[in-house]
């Protein structure tokens, strides 16, 4: 056990999918796992592990932002091992060419400041995939025929964003969409060795002001972990 996370030693499998939301973290696990079994309760943050084509799996809730998932992963990487962490999640679309339900892979995420800042300091480190999940994910996107864009993401601080200017210049870059956790989770996937990528599905548009009404968010969500987990397979 840890801090954040009740699960005993072996609990948890070496791949783990980390969507923000645990009740996702549930839903997922029931849907496309066998034998799903709940590992972690601590505060609601829900962490299942069971079996996919025969490969075992955690699927365990992030939490929302940087310093939440910073927390989560820390602990998934330092006591239990775990060896490859695919962020699962929802994205804002920053680019006309990029629509809602499409799906984005994070070859490189840019951020204002994450909790690694502190170690990096005046060193604008730059996150990024790991290559071999980020090709492998672009193919089983293909063969759904899922349209797919891959590319740099911006990991945001904020929600509420009073900075409007940040995302203007995100945009200007050539930044597909912007989240809220992808950046710690490849600092902290490069610093200790382990293998990152984040799988986002488009949710709402910065430009067009769109979003997904809520009933069509489980379908998009189920694609992405199809891919996350052929991913991580493959
Ligand atoms: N996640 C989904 N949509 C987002 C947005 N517009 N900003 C930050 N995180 C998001």
């Amino acid at each position: 056990m840890t801090i954040h996370i009740g699960a005993k030693p072996g609990d948890i499998a070496e791949t783990v999918l980390l969507p923000g939301d645990p009740y996702r973290a549930k839903w997922a696990a029931e849907t496309f796992l066998e034998n799903p079994v709940c590992v972690n309760q601590v505060r609601g943050m829900l962490g299942f592990t069971g079996t996919w084509k025969g490969n075992r799996v955690t699927i365990h809730g992030s939490g929302m932002g940087m310093p939440s998932l910073s927390i989560y992963a820390n602990e998934l990487i330092a006591e239990y091992n775990a060896q490859t962490l695919i962020r699962i999640g929802s994205c804002g679309a920053m680019q006309e060419t990029v629509k809602l339900r499409d799906v984005i892979l994070a070859m490189t995420s840019s951020s204002l400041s994450t909790p690694s800042s502190g170690i990096f300091r005046e060193l604008n480190f730059a996150p990024c995939a790991d290559y071999g999940l980020l090709r492998a994910a672009a193919d089983a996107a293909a063969a759904k025929g899922v349209t797919t864009h891959v590319g740099g993401i911006y990991s945001s601080d904020v929600f509420y964003d009073e900075r409007p200017d940040l995302n203007e210049q995100m945009v200007r870059h050539g930044i597909l969409g912007v989240e809220m956790e992808a950046a710690e989770l490849y600092n902290l996937a490069a610093r200790h060795g382990r293998r990152a990528l984040a799988v986002l599905t488009v949710s709402d548009h910065l430009l067009t002001h769109q979003a997904l009404p809520s009933e069509d968010r489980e379908t998009g969500f189920g694609a992405m972990v199809e891919i996350a987990l052929q991913a991580a397979f493959a």
